[in-house]
């Protein structure tokens, strides 16, 4: 995003919201996935340690792939700490990929409202049950009926326009 963002020349922030710490554990209405089972701990923000990486990895690998870091805004924590007070302004994409029920919940509750009309949404993670069902809790309770679409390749990708 960063790098295309500078191939059209244009000066757009790029929110990162992430705990930098891994995905937490799984809530009710989350099924088991990439060996992180239903263990006790439901809905704790604790991490289970998969997919962590940490900010710095992070910056390192964009600086890598060489996009320029000055218009990169990190909110390190868990969204539900990070997401509510979050004052990032308009948002043209937003894109959510934190797997989880209540992860991808709560930036829709909090950032959807801030994607401009014409704006695109992309989530990530839409095969996964827990981030379907709170994709089609949110959409069905906001009466979003614009159209979804798969990301061709994108494994279980979907987006859609907001009208
Ligand atoms: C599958 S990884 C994707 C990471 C990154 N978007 C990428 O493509 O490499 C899921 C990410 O969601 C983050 N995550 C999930 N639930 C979260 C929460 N409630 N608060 C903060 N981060 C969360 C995890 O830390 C993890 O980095």
């Amino acid at each position: 995003m960063a790098k295309t963002v500078a191939n059209l020349g244009e000066k757009r922030d790029i929110h990162l919201f992430d705990s930098f710490h891994g995905i937490p554990h799984l809530g009710p209405k989350d099924e088991p996935f990439a060996g992180i089972e239903h263990d006790g701990l439901d809905e704790q923000l604790v991490t289970t340690g998969v997919s962590a990486c940490s900010r710095e990895d992070v910056a390192r690998n964009i600086a890598r792939w060489g996009a320029a870091a000055d218009n990169l805004i990190y909110h390190e924590g868990w969204f539900q700490d990070t997401v509510p007070p979050s004052d990032t302004g308009p948002i043209a994409l937003l894109r959510l990929d934190g797997d989880l029920y209540e992860s991808t919940r709560i930036c829709l509750e909090y950032l959807y409202l801030k994607v401009t009309s014409g704006g695109f949404v992309i989530i990530d993670d839409y095969n996964l049950t827990g981030c379907r069902l709170a994709t089609e809790d949110y959409r069905e309770a906001n009466a979003i009926l614009a159209e979804m679409h798969t990301v061709p390749g994108g494994e279980g990708a979907v987006w859609w326009r907001k009208d």
